[in-house]
């Protein structure tokens, strides 16, 4: 049944817009839309919060199967992890940097695996991350690689955050942005690559409408 709801796969490195660009295309088709990096990071949580050791793959990926995780309104604006909302936690460096690590570890991603796959409803669903069209979604029928080059992508998540009030320096947050794509391209695990038959799209020169209308075009509407 599941495999009849059409799935928009949206995969690429961090800072390459992939999550207004999703949220808006699922608002114009009316199909959920998934965060899967909101997942992640919500584990990071729990595993900061819990004391677990970010080397303990096997406590990790317990923490995950246990975790009470849900987003009420669909979308990650809010997220209630055992029951308290954490939405606002989710958005620093830090639980990125954290997300990513613990992301790398194969147990852990197959404890999440359901979770994800639970997203794809119909009418349909965009899914945002790094595996949706390769491991997640495989047989997903339309499939984005969106990309932008590293400056680009640094300059961009430094804007988001100095709009947040978050106070970083360009410098180092491009070093951590570079550091955690060769993590997630690195990793064995499913490693962010392009899935076969996805199209590239690369956002550096274009404004998000743009990037929109690409989108849209490629799946016929
Ligand atoms: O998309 P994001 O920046 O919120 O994701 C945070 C981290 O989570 C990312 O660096 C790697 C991991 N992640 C992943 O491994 N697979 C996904 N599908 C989504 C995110």
């Amino acid at each position: 049944m599941s495999a009849d709801i059409p799935v928009l796969a949206i995969d690429g490195p961090s800072g390459a817009g992939k999550g207004t660009v999703s949220r808006a295309v699922a608002k114009r088709l009316g199909w959920h839309f998934l965060d899967s990096g909101a997942i992640y990071r919500s584990l990071a949580i729990a595993v900061l919060r819990s004391g677990t050791s970010l080397d303990d793959a096997e406590a990790i990926a317990r923490l995950a199967a246990a975790m009470d995780l849900r987003f009420p309104t669909g979308d990650p604006l809010q997220i209630l992890l055992n029951g308290e909302d954490i939405a606002h936690e989710i958005a620093t460096e830090t639980c990125g940097n954290t997300a990513s690590r613990i992301a790398a570890y194969g147990p852990v991603r197959k404890a999440l695996l359901d979770k994800q796959r639970g997203f794809r409803q119909p009418p349909g669903l965009v899914a945002d991350g790094r595996d949706m069209g390769t491991v997640v979604f495989p047989d997903a029928p339309f499939k984005i690689f969106l990309t932008a080059s590293a400056e680009v992508r640094a300059l961009r998540r430094y804007k988001q955050l100095k709009g947040k009030g978050v106070h970083v320096n360009l410098d180092s947050l491009t070093k951590e942005i570079e550091e955690r794509d060769r993590r997630d391209r690195e990793r064995i695990e499913a490693p962010l690559v392009m899935a076969e038959g996805a199209i590239l799209i690369d956002s550096s020169e274009l404004a998000i409408e743009q990037v929109i209308a690409r989108i849209l075009k490629v799946i016929g509407k």
